[in-house]
């Protein structure tokens, strides 16, 4: 059983204890259960106000931490908003490791935590940093561009970083006529077939096993139910699914695109929590998961009650650290990357 589903049956055996003890309706539970969460999010206004903390949050989050999120966004617009924002003493991303890794390395004057210090990407520790540095032996002087979904330890062995919202310019802006490219080879493909540079893989099968559920049977088989319907895909997903989909982008390019499009309905092949940000801020379109049960259980881990202990109690276990010497070198990576991806791409 998921720890997610331990978590909110947990949520509601203390709701309906609250119901039981107020001798309540059931059908209230449903309120009251709404009404802790608009209490815990009022307390962590109030605390992230005295505490000067901003707060990051990443597409994929639930609801209601993106509604008291400062920002939230795909991994490109989080790492620009960290490098640019000023006045805070203490930012909380809430995401997964490396993003708030990079939020760290961009900010060593300031205390960077994280909610739940066990939310980590898979895809990222398939890539450590031994596996970069054997790579760069065997391929001499090949440059290497790392995908953001790595750790600062690889980030410090690549001469740039990239995102899912500008892989193609990155390379392409390299000028190589080959690249070490790790550690999603389904991103690797995408970036590959745009720009014609050839992309050898570091390590050989990295992958997202969120995004590798969907297969372009799903897709056909949305497509039929509903043939009105625009179908985006993460590049994260497979070849074979990205030439089912009519457009391919990171995440809040595909959240731009819905917006901005004159259609109104939309199959939405990524993370589930996507889907949900969408269905509550663009009005008047309908949006259907690829799949409902593409959910991140990494991204998940994170909640409010985690949120609000973060800033109540700042643990040592939950502050991000970053080694110096790494940090220098993942920054500069990092920095490459911001520099050459212009805004919007
Ligand atoms: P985005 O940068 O597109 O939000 O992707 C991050 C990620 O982890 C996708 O799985
Ligand atoms: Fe990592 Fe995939 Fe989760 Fe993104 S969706 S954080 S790539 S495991």
């Amino acid at each position: 059983m998921s720890k997610l589903f331990i978590c909110a049956v947990a949520e509601l055996t203390i709701v309906k204890k609250e119901a039981e003890w107020k001798k309540t309706s059931p059908l209230k539970v449903v309120g009251l259960f709404r009404g802790r969460v608009r209490r815990l999010q009022e307390e962590i206004l109030r605390l992230k106000e005295r505490e000067n903390a901003f707060i990051l949050a990443h597409n994929y989050q639930v609801p209601e931490i993106q509604e008291v999120a400062d920002a939230v966004g795909d991994s490109l617009e989080l790492a620009r908003i960290a490098q640019k924002k000023r006045g805070p003493d203490v930012i909380v991303f809430s995401a997964v490791d490396f993003m708030a890794e990079t939020a760290a390395i961009l900010n060593p004057d300031r205390e960077v935590y994280v909610p739940d210090p066990t939310a980590r990407c898979p895809m990222a520790l398939m890539c450590p940093r031994e596996v970069v540095s054997e790579a760069k032996r065997v391929h001499n002087g090949v440059p290497v561009v790392l995908y953001i979904n790595t750790l600062a330890e690889a980030k410090a062995e690549a001469d740039v970083v990239c995102t899912s919202a500008n892989a193609p310019t990155i390379v392409e802006k390299v000028g190589a006529e080959r690249v070490l490219f790790g550690p999603d080879k389904n991103l690797g493909l995408y970036v590959e077939k745009i720009t014609g540079v050839r992309v050898i893989p570091v390590p050989e099968d990295g992958y997202c096993y969120v995004h590798t559920m969907f297969e372009p049977r799903h897709i056909a088989r949305l497509r039929r139910r509903h043939p009105d319907a625009v179908v985006m895909v993460h590049p994260e997903c497979t070849l074979e699914v990205q030439r089912g989909a009519d457009f391919v982008g990171s995440t809040s390019q595909m959240y731009r695109y819905a917006k901005d499009s004159k259609h109104e309905k939309f199959i939405v092949g990524t993370e589930v929590g996507l889907v949900d940000r969408m269905r509550r801020e663009i009005e008047g379109k309908t949006f259907i998961p690829a799949l409902s049960r593409a959910v991140c259980k990494n991204m998940k881990k994170n909640t409010l009650e985690k949120i609000r202990r973060v800033l109540l109690e700042k643990p040592p276990e939950n502050l991000v650290m970053v080694p110096e010497d790494v940090a220098n070198k993942a920054k500069r990576s990092i920095e490459r990357m911001l520099e050459l991806s212009e805004k919007g791409k």
